[in-house]
């Protein structure tokens, strides 16, 4: 384990009564889950948390990542005594270093090689040490030089994002609380510029004031997925009292870059689609959606034919709607021996999974219908219908489902991220 460097500035960005010269504000349980819950990271090797404090967020980490190893620092040598983590019998797979994380050095510090891990996890402490030259270099490093007007403006926070940076592997998730100043502030938006261009931020989520005790200030949630491409839509959410997420929103590279709170954005959507409509979710407009059964390799064996993601047929002028052919349909007999959930008339066929998911899209006039593990079947209220799948259609609706089907290789749309869509 090792020691502090020691040498830190004073406390600037606070001027509260309660303000602390470490920035010490602990993670509430419930944001600590929902910030786990939304990376999207399967069996990382390893998981880092710079400014580990109490260990609330690496806690949350180590519960779900049962076989990740850990590594968590703070300056404070008072944190590792509180850190929670020591009592869920983690040591075996845990070290913790008693370390200045603004340290250029870190990694050779802390035993982990720049660029190596898996999924890193922060609660910055929001406070600006007096300036020191490794901070220039952090900054370099991480791809953020150039973006601040002035050094002074280089807060506590966006030098743990930028070593955070540095640490993860490409394609490495980084799950973290941000301050409203690099969220919304104009001074900040060359440091978003950056980020949204370099990285792709996969989502924002604004948390209620007074979820850190001691403080009211606004604080947000962001998950990147570092180098992974350019963003060009951020999925905006906020966050309520008792931990529920809103509906997202999509908000387009250029608006991102001038801000990324959801209130913000929100009050500029129109309250009525183009169409003259309500606005609603997908799930609103549904009564149940079916995810098909029948997986490709077993096609072939069904013994009846199975609707699957080469039977959409192609967009065109002539066919205003995509209709799924007659030959698909089951009689009542079949239906009732078929041991596979089945599209029913009147239902929406979507691809699940594919490059180009979003153009496949079919309504089942003739049915019941089987269908493969790649087709949800949306089950429309009557009086939604025609919108929906006129919206679905559209390139709005093309471009919705498009952005919010997740994976780098083959994309695959999820249920909540669907029933999330407005039209
Ligand atoms: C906002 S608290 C977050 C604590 C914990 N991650 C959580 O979410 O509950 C920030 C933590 O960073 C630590 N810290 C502040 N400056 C630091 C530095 N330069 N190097 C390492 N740790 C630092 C503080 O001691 C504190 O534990």
């Amino acid at each position: 384990m090792t020691t502090s460097a020691g040498a830190f500035g004073e406390d600037l960005t606070r001027a509260s009564q309660t303000s602390d010269s470490w920035g010490r504000y602990y993670t509430s349980p419930i944001v600590s889950r929902s910030l786990i819950d939304s990376i999207e990271a399967s069996k990382p090797k390893l998981v880092l948390e710079l400014g580990s404090g109490s260990g609330s967020l690496c806690t949350a980490a180590a519960t779900r990542w049962q076989d990740a190893k850990l590594v968590t620092v703070d300056v404070d040598h008072q944190a590792f005594k509180r850190l929670s983590t020591r009592n869920v019998g983690l040591k075996h797979r845990h070290s913790h270093f008693v370390h200045d994380v603004l340290d250029e050095a870190l990694s050779d510090k802390i035993g982990l090689t720049l660029g190596t891990v898996d999924v890193a996890v922060c609660n910055p402490p929001y406070i600006r040490p007096r300036w020191r030259s490794d901070f220039g270099k952090i900054l370099e490093a991480a791809g953020l030089s150039g973006t601040l007007t002035s050094v002074h403006d280089a807060g506590a926070d966006l030098l743990f994002l930028a070593q955070n940076l540095r640490l993860l592997r490409q394609n490495g998730k980084l799950g973290l609380i941000l301050p409203d100043g690099l969220v919304t502030a104009e001074k900040f938006g060359r440091v978003r510029r950056a980020l949204l261009r370099q990285h792709l931020i996969e989502q924002v989520v604004q948390l209620p004031r007074g979820v850190f005790k001691g403080t009211e200030a606004q604080t947000y949630l962001a998950v990147l997925s570092k180098a992974a491409g350019e963003t060009n839509q951020v999925v905006l959410r906020q966050m309520v009292q008792d931990g529920q997420l809103s509906a997202a929103i999509q908000v387009p590279q250029d608006a991102a870059e001038k801000r990324l709170d959801y209130t913000f954005h929100v009050r500029k959507l129109p309250q009525a689609a183009s169409d003259g409509h309500r606005r609603m979710t997908v799930r609103e407009a549904l009564t149940d959606v079916v995810r098909g059964t029948v997986c490709s390799s077993a096609i072939a064996d069904a013994g009846r034919p199975v609707f699957h993601l080469g039977d959409f047929a192609h967009r065109s002028e002539e066919q205003a709607v995509r209709i799924v052919p007659k030959r698909f349909a089951l009689s009542d007999r079949a239906a009732r021996l078929a041991d596979a959930r089945l599209a029913l008339p009147g239902d929406i066929l979507l691809a699940r999974v594919g490059r180009d998911l979003e153009d496949r899209l079919a309504l089942v006039v003739y049915g019941p219908c089987v269908i493969s593990d790649c087709v949800f079947a949306l089950r429309a209220k009557d009086e939604h219908r025609e919108r929906l799948y006129r919206f679905l259609e559209s390139d709005p609706g093309r471009h919705a489902l498009a952005s919010t089907a997740h994976g780098v290789a083959a994309r695959f749309l999820s249920k909540t991220n669907l029933f999330e869509i407005q039209f």
